[in-house]
């Protein structure tokens, strides 16, 4: 090439390059701004085109702009993995072979661990594999508070506590969206049960409201930055939550700054006027033409689709408010799909399956442990395990966070794979579940039909645990309605299917007897006494009976504490204690199909209402045992007064005053001595998990501020500390205070 031809080519190089960015639209263009790439896309659009980006055009997605190449936004269920593609218009299954998933375990694991490194593990792992998917959006996390233990969806939630769902849920928001994959929070606000869950008006006080069914939405807003959010589907002041002016327009886009996308839960918009006006930025799912379950391909129909736009040509509306909306939901695609610097994502790796069993292995909670009957140890040549648990995938069910996994190991299958040389791992039944496998075309292929008696199955399994090492009974809820599951509550605390009869006939055949309960829900216990062990497991995914494995045979250390109370009996909680008017809420009887239903227990939830009551739970919140023992020393502060806008720090000395290496979860709990309103016995406000080798020591520091010593002053509509003394309590569990330290907030 000679000198003229290379300046040639410069020159048309650059020239192209000229053409190029002058053709590039600045929405196109991904180094300017969001906001100014947003503007101009906006200001590109017609009036039709924005009022079909605000709602859906099949089941889980929404058009883009196919004019000006904006992409389509692509949403899924969540939160436990990526559920598979559904036909267009329907549940059912599209048939694809490519949209298996690695399930995690539920969020109650999640909040089990106690370690938001494992939220944010969990929020990258299943952001990967729904970038991989292309999903726009995965619908979660959850983190409605766990009110009673009769709510069906509990196990898709972090717990009872606002403060431990709060720095649970952040690390998960953002790891999940660093894949450039948005959040869509669930379910904003006041969910606290599934019966009724379209026709519930809560009735609640404001510092109720501000001080637990608030703060964890706040916190997955303003600190985990989530960039969408999901309303709820039953009533607030008479408002569906979906498209409430309070809790959306006032709350969380006014007070908190909110400026992502608020996205109906599915059929959960009512009324086009109250859409435009109350918040709501996205529907989806909604039930069309007053048919029960829809006209196929009525999208048109949609509240916010030709109804709104009519009043827009009528003059009825203006397009502010269209505006905004469309603003947000360009906003969200920039920030997804349009972002060309976001990772692809990742499917179905090692490191996935590794995600979910440590998360797993981190969540799982020994309850109790008489006479050290866990790990199983000295050479055992027998194990028997009982109970359908045991065997049934538990991916399957439950509602939209059903899954589709590329394998599940059960706890059956995870003991037999890592037993003890020489040792063989039996199984019987014991008693009869669901034998249900199936959930929106999605088959386990799993035959659980039986034919035997339940006196027989009984028998059986007695007879077998006479002759075992050890007998490990698996047990608990399952996915079905009415267990834990969407769309239905719990009928009762107790165990379904005869199976506390088959525990306590087990005890008898063998001293040696673990019980692990699979559940997302805190289930009663009476035979508590007579088991020596007890394993809380939870829903731990596709990697279940490796974690469940690793923790019996003691390759793993538990280290999980419980993210609410076990009580004793249901009239122990507080929903429970104020009859139907406080759950499951009272008929209006005015021809409306609307239940009114009171907080009446106020801010006295979970560990807050044991200890205002003086109830002693089955087991505490934050309660959890390991195979090694740890001693706190006296907890100390770094002052004795703090000023308004100053910090104090506790230090907590740790040992593992054991022979294995453990993790404890040290907590904080705050005691405010005196103030004008009435206040919980001790509220968490610090909690740190440490790692100690045999004999080691740590001290812990735990560092609070103001807004740890504040309550909400209704009247004022504003977070107070009242000066005067505070006790900082160091603990192993809400009834297990090692020791406290007094001091003054100025
Ligand atoms: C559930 C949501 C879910 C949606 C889509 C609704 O029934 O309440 O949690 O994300 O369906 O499946």
């Amino acid at each position: 090439m000679n000198r003229f031809s290379i300046s040639i080519s410069i020159v048309l190089a650059l020239s192209a390059n000229t053409i190029f960015a002058k053709s590039t639209a600045p929405y196109l263009d991904d180094t300017l701004p969001i906001e100014q790439r947003v503007d101009d896309a906006l200001s590109r659009m017609t009036t039709a085109e924005k009022i079909a980006i605000i709602h859906a055009q099949s089941k889980f997605g929404s058009p883009g702009v196919k004019r000006l190449g904006i992409p389509e936004v692509w949403t899924d269920d969540g939160p436990h993995g990526v559920r598979p593609e559904v036909l267009w218009d329907e549940w059912d299954q599209a048939g694809w072979t490519n949209d298996s998933c690695v399930a995690f375990p539920a969020l109650t694991a999640l909040a089990a661990t106690w370690n938001p490194e494992m939220s944010r593990i969990y929020g990258v792992a299943v952001g990967e594999e729904a970038r991989y998917r292309n999903k726009q959006m995965l619908l979660g996390p959850g983190i409605n508070i766990y009110r009673t233990p009769l709510n069906g969806r509990n196990f898709e939630y972090m717990g009872e506590d606002p403060y431990l769902a709060s720095k649970m849920v952040v690390p998960y928001i953002q790891g999940l969206q660093s894949n450039g994959v948005s959040a869509c929070v669930k379910h904003y606000c006041l969910n606290n049960q599934e019966v009724n869950r379209h026709t519930t008006n809560v009735l609640i006080d404001d510092r109720t409201l501000y001080e637990i069914y608030l703060p964890a939405f706040k916190a997955a807003v303003q600190e985990g930055g989530a960039w969408a959010i999901m309303g709820a589907y039953n009533l607030y002041k008479d408002q569906h939550l979906c498209h409430n002016q309070y809790t959306l327009n006032d709350i969380l886009k006014k007070e908190w700054g909110f400026d992502g996308v608020v996205v109906s839960d599915w059929g959960g918009t009512h009324d086009t006027d109250q859409a435009i006006a109350n918040g709501l930025d996205m529907e989806f799912g909604s039930w069309t033409d007053g048919l029960a379950n829809g006209a196929s391909n009525a999208y048109d129909n949609y509240y916010l689709a030709q109804p709104y736009f009519q009043k827009i040509v009528n003059g009825e509306v203006g397009t502010d408010e269209l505006d905004d909306k469309a603003r947000r939901v360009l906003r969200l695609i920039m920030r997804t799909a349009m972002d060309r610097n976001r990772p692809w994502g990742s499917m179905l790796s090692p490191e996935h399956y590794d995600a979910a069993r440590q998360i797993g292995n981190e969540g799982i909670v020994l309850l109790k442990n008489d006479g050290a009957v866990l790990p199983i140890s000295g050479a055992p040549k027998r194990i028997l395990v009982v109970g359908e648990n045991a065997v049934k995938m538990m991916t399957v069910g439950g509602g939209s966070s059903s899954l589709k996994v590329q394998r599940e190991v059960s706890p059956l299958d995870g003991l037999r794979a890592s037993a003890p040389a020489g040792c063989q791992v039996d199984w019987v039944r014991g008693y009869v579940g669901d034998v249900g496998g199936e959930y929106n075309g999605v088959t386990t292929g799993q035959d659980l039909r039986e034919s035997r008696s339940e006196q027989e199955l009984v028998d059986e399994a007695v007879a077998e645990a006479k002759n075992a090492d050890y007998v490990i009974f698996v047990g608990g809820l399952n996915k079905a309605a009415h267990q834990d599951c969407e769309d239905s509550d719990r009928a009762g605390l107790e165990l379904p299917y005869a199976q506390d009869a088959l525990i306590e006939a087990l005890a008898k055949a063998n001293p040696n007897l673990v019980v692990v309960n699979i559940s997302g829900n805190a289930v009663a216990m009476p035979w508590v006494n007579k088991v020596p062990a007890i394993v809380q497991a939870w829903f731990l995914g596709s990697e279940a009976g490796n974690s469940i494995a690793d923790v019996l045979y003691g390759a793993v250390n538990p280290s999980g504490k419980l993210p609410f109370t076990f009580p004793q009996r249901l009239s122990d909680v507080g929903a429970h204690s104020f009859g139907e008017k406080a759950y499951p809420g009272i008929p209006r009887n005015d021809g409306s199909n609307i239940l009114d239903e009171e907080y009446t227990e106020g801010i006295y939830v979970g560990y807050r209402w044991a200890d205002k009551q003086k109830l002693k739970p089955l087991f505490p919140f934050g309660h959890g045992l390991s195979y090694t023992t740890f001693a706190y020393g006296k907890i100390t502060a770094d002052k004795n007064e703090m000023g308004a806008d100053d910090q104090i720090t506790f230090t907590i000395p740790v040992t593992n005053t054991g022979s294995r290496p453990g993790s404890e979860i040290v907590q904080l709990y705050i005691t405010d001595k005196k103030c004008s309103v009435d206040r919980p016995v001790k509220e968490l406000k610090g909690f740190a998990k440490v790692s100690l080798a045999p004999g080691e020591t740590k001290d812990v520091t735990i560092t609070i501020g103001k807004d740890e010593l504040s309550y909400f002053d209704a009247a004022a509509h504003q977070w107070v500390a009242e000066p005067g003394e505070f006790i900082a309590h160091a603990a192993a569990s809400a009834t297990d205070i090692k020791s406290s330290a007094t001091f003054k907030l100025k």
